[in-house]
């Protein structure tokens, strides 16, 4: 049997004592070697009245066990007169147990001013007055165990409890800063979360309960938490009934509102679209102090200003043979001198056909779940999405391989009925932290639409750009092979729709068809090569939407506009006449010789 724990030399002051939960503490303290002031005002538990027998016969009793007590009858809002009936008897307070407690329940439309007050004024002030007056003792001393009494009231709320729930969560705010301030003198502060059976909750718990949950159960985890033994400081603990256990506030990850350090303002929508996201609490975490709380706010702004987006990463490593095959899969062929550049890794101008750098995107999108954990669904897999739109923005120089870090993130979520379009945002950085590429996609999830969401983008989704109504200034035609998709799927973008004829025919197409990305990349060839001299250093954003598809062997003309800097295009099945490419653009810079 372990060493019984003892109070000898301790001076215990119980508030409310003369009953219920207070009476229980301080016989306990009492039958243990503590000194024990036995406070109690003695009224009604409404808060009415005065009387000194009902301390006086907890004093009676502890004696009678042969324990030492003294009674107070101070209300405890008067606390110095509390802590001055310790020290005036045993000459020191080791032991506060705030306990005095009364009720004035009614609904929120009832409480008076007095029901309000009368309930705050015990509770909370009263609390506060006895720890204040105890304090300077107990610094002294560089020893104290403080005990706050919350309430179930106060952390779930209760009918009709307006009043008693606030004050009972004030005492948490209060226990967690005592709990601070007496850290350094071994002060400690905890809080009990009882359930007892007394006249405060009888006639409110069923009988069934009101039997179980006796007072005297609840006694050694109060008399514990009092103990020198016990290191708890800032605790919660709930009891009843003979069970006890802790509870913590947690916090959950949430969601940066913001895209960068640059951006002020924060959009009422955007909060909607990520708000899934903000309440979260698969990976709520306790924080220990409001050092620690405001620790992750720095490393969320730090993350910010070096333009780390919240959300997921992944690294995508690339050598030149995957350059090759990426110009390849989108039709650059030796036949043409031009395109040896984007071929032969030994051509002194070998460089990246610029949009092979959507891929780190597209494919941080298709292996993590940010799509699908943004929408109310939850289901965004290949059997549903289809790429809407594309956004690519180059941001320096484009290295011939490398291993590369891409962040990303749900930017926008709208609600189409039919569907859902989820836009995603994502960063690409090289091994030095230079930021390479911008990407913004949109996607379309097929059946997660109707949750009641905007239909419109926020700003900074990257709009598209009608073509002009004249006739194109230049058209340039390529014929794709049947095996395109085959060929494009190597650099990366493995769904089975562009391959597997029965994956296609659940998808409801009648033969696996061509990766918009791919009819981009025949797109963005044209405009390279018509008017940027084929220098993809050159290319500074493009900008698609994706309207129709493209079956392998189909012949995609490219129709341009140029307008300054920007070529916008469109691209056309030209057996079928159906647009597969609108509102497409490609920025250029403007050193080419020929802009
Ligand atoms: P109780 O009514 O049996 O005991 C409270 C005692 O406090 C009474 O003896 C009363 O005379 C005394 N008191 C009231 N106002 C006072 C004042 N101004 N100064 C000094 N003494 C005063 O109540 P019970 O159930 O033992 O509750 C004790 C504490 O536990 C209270 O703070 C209560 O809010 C809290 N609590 C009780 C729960 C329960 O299930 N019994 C549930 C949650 C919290």
């Amino acid at each position: 049997m372990a060493e019984q724990l003892r109070y000898d030399g301790r001076v215990a002051v119980v508030t409310g004592a003369g009953a219920g939960l207070g009476r229980e503490y301080a016989l306990l303290f009492g039958s243990r070697g503590a000194k024990v002031v036995v406070n109690d005002l003695g009224g009604s538990f409404y808060g009415e009245g005065a009387s000194q027998r009902a301390a006086d016969v907890v004093v009676d009793e502890i004696r009678a066990q042969g324990g030492t007590a003294v009674a107070d009858y101070n209300s405890v809002v008067d606390g110095e007169k509390v802590i001055e009936t310790a020290i005036k008897n045993f000459g020191r307070v080791d032991i506060l147990v705030n306990n005095a407690g009364i009720l004035r329940d009614r609904s929120i439309a009832k409480t008076s001013d007095q029901d309000w007050d009368l309930v705050h004024d015990v509770h909370l002030k009263g609390s506060f007055k006895c720890t204040q007056a105890a304090w300077s003792h107990m610094r002294k001393q560089n020893y104290g165990r403080i005990i706050m009494t919350a309430s179930n009231s106060g952390i779930y709320g209760n009918f009709g409890q307006a009043n008693y729930s606030a004050a009972k969560m004030g005492l948490v705010g209060l226990a967690n800063t005592v709990a601070i301030e007496g850290e350094k003198n071994n002060i400690h502060c905890n809080v009990i979360i009882p359930t007892a059976a007394s006249r405060m909750t009888e006639g409110i718990l069923p009988d069934i309960l009101f039997n179980e949950l006796k007072p005297h159960l609840i006694a050694p985890v109060v008399a514990y938490l009092c103990h020198e033994s016990c290191e708890d400081n800032g605790s919660y603990i709930e009891s009843a009934a003979g069970w006890a256990t802790k509870l913590q506030i947690v916090r959950g990850k949430g969601s940066v509102l913001r895209t960068s350090i640059d951006e002020k303002v924060v959009s009422p929508e955007y909060v909607k679209s990520v708000w899934s996201k903000v309440t979260d609490m698969k990976e709520a975490k306790h924080v220990d102090s409001i050092g620690q709380a405001s620790g992750y706010l720095l490393e969320v702004l730090e993350n910010l200003k070096e333009g780390k987006l919240d959300g997921v990463s992944d690294t995508f490593k690339y050598t030149n043979k995957d350059l090759i095959v990426y110009a390849l899969g989108i039709g650059a062929t030796v036949k043409d001198g031009n395109d040896l550049k984007f071929l032969y890794e030994n051509h002194p101008e070998f460089s990246a056909i610029p949009s092979y750098f959507v891929l780190p995107g597209l494919l941080l999108n298709m292996t993590s779940h940010i799509v699908a954990d943004a929408l109310p669904s939850g289901k965004a897999d290949l059997t549903n999405v289809l790429h809407g739109e594309q956004y690519l923005e180059i941001c320096d120089d484009l290295p011939i391989s490398g291993t590369l870090t891409t962040t990303g993130k749900v930017f926008d979520i709208m609600d189409k009925g039919s569907g859902a379009v989820v836009v995603t945002n994502s960063d690409t950085y090289d091994e030095s932290g230079r930021l390479l590429v911008k990407n913004q996609s949109s996607i379309f999830v097929v059946g997660a639409g109707k949750f009641g969401g905007k239909k419109s983008p926020i700003a900074g989704v990257v709009p598209t750009v009608a073509a002009p109504k004249r006739n194109p200034d230049a058209i340039i035609q390529y014929k794709t092979s049947e095996d395109q998709a085959a060929l494009y799927r190597l650099s990366g973008d493995l769904n089975p729709l562009h391959i597997d004829p029965n994956f296609s025919a659940i998808a409801g197409f009648s033969t696996p068809i061509l990766h918009g990305l791919c009819s981009l990349g025949f797109s963005v060839r044209a405009v390279l090569a018509k008017y940027a001299d084929n220098k993809s250093e050159l290319l500074k954003a493009i900008k698609a939407r994706f309207s129709a598809p493209v079956i392998p062997g189909q012949t995609l003309s490219v129709s341009m506009w140029k307008e300054g800097k920007r070529v916008l295009f469109t691209t056309t099945v030209v057996e079928t006449g159906k647009l597969a490419i609108t509102g497409g653009y490609v920025d250029l810079k403007d050193t080419s010789a020929k802009l």
